[in-house]
């Protein structure tokens, strides 16, 4: 966490949370989904900053604010300050918060769910109060169920609907490039067009990847089941999966979450050149890079 003084904003990488596998294992009742999924946290993301202000306040900024278009009141990042400060006991915090949103909205990596679990981690630093971790975890996931995930951003086992975690495992040094066309998929859709909802669970996985290599050919044995019936939707998936899997510098190409976005696994020093390269080719596709974890 970054130290500031009083005055100054806190900031926090609020980072993208990325599939790198999600298998479909059955479905509740209540209709929600059971995952099996190793998801991982680039470091691309939005930037959060926290400071003191006259009143509770949320600022959005950044290239995808516009695309925020509910009432500012039912974010989730105000619904998370609410949340927190009944659950601790405290009165609602007098805080500005100011959002970059660097992430494409509803694109299948947890932009909007790793806003409100970074909320939740900078208010424990600014107020002083610290929930148990099982009271931080229950509050998550009335969030949402990718919330509690968010809240440790580095390798994890989801199961369950997604609250159910456990570490997953060390990773090599290597790149990611993420790639979005540009168009929305809506995460109930996608799920209700499955065909299939009792796959197999991911094969067991090592506590170590050493090498790009060994983590490609651990990942090829496993799949994204949402990716099938969102190309479906959405065929520009298809397009952006086909780029990735043509470049000879990606070594796995996959969609994360409910899509659209799809990530290229490949060796640090080439994601770059990868994402220069695509954004030569596809001006309108947002594209972003970094290291995997
Ligand atoms: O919990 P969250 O708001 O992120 O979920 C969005 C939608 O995704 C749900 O309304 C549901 O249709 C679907 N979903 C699901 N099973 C899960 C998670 C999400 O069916 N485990």
């Amino acid at each position: 966490m970054a130290l500031a003084s009083k005055s100054s904003p806190r900031v926090e990488l609020a980072r993208a949370k990325v599939n790198l596998a999600l298998h479909i294992t059955g479905q509740q009742p209540d209709g929600y989904h059971l995952l099996d999924s190793l998801v991982v946290f680039p470091q691309i993301g939005d930037r959060l900053a926290i400071e003191a202000a006259g009143e509770l306040d949320l600022q959005v900024e950044g290239p995808f604010a516009r695309d925020l278009t509910g009432p500012v009141e039912e974010n989730l990042i105000l619904k998370a300050v609410r949340s927190f400060a009944e659950k601790a006991g405290i009165y609602v915090p007098q805080v500005r918060l100011t959002l970059t949103k660097r992430l494409p909205v509803a694109s299948g990596i947890g932009g909007g769910s790793s806003d409100a679990a970074t909320t939740l981690r900078l208010l424990e630093d600014f107020t002083g109060t610290y929930l148990a971790e099982e009271e931080l975890h229950a509050l998550a996931l009335t969030l949402g169920a990718d919330v509690p995930v968010c809240l440790f951003p580095e390798p994890q086992i989801m199961r369950g609907i997604g609250g159910d975690l456990s570490a997953g495992p060390d990773l090599p040094p290597c790149g990611i490039v993420l790639v979005n066309p540009r168009v929305g998929v809506s995460t109930p859709e996608v799920f209700k067009s499955m065909e299939q909802r009792d796959n197999a669970p991911m094969d067991l996985m090592p506590e170590k990847f050493e090498t790009l290599a060994s983590l490609v050919a651990y990942l090829a044995s496993c799949r994204n089941d949402l990716q099938d019936p969102a190309k479906a939707l959405c065929p520009e998936i298809g397009q952006v999966l086909s780029e990735l899997e043509a470049d000879t510098r990606i070594d796995l190409a996959r969609m994360s979450g409910s899509g659209a976005t799809c990530f290229g696994l490949c060796e640090l020093n080439a994601a770059m050149d990868v994402e220069r390269a695509l954004r030569s080719s596809h001006p309108d596709w947002w594209i972003a890079s970094g290291p995997l974890s």
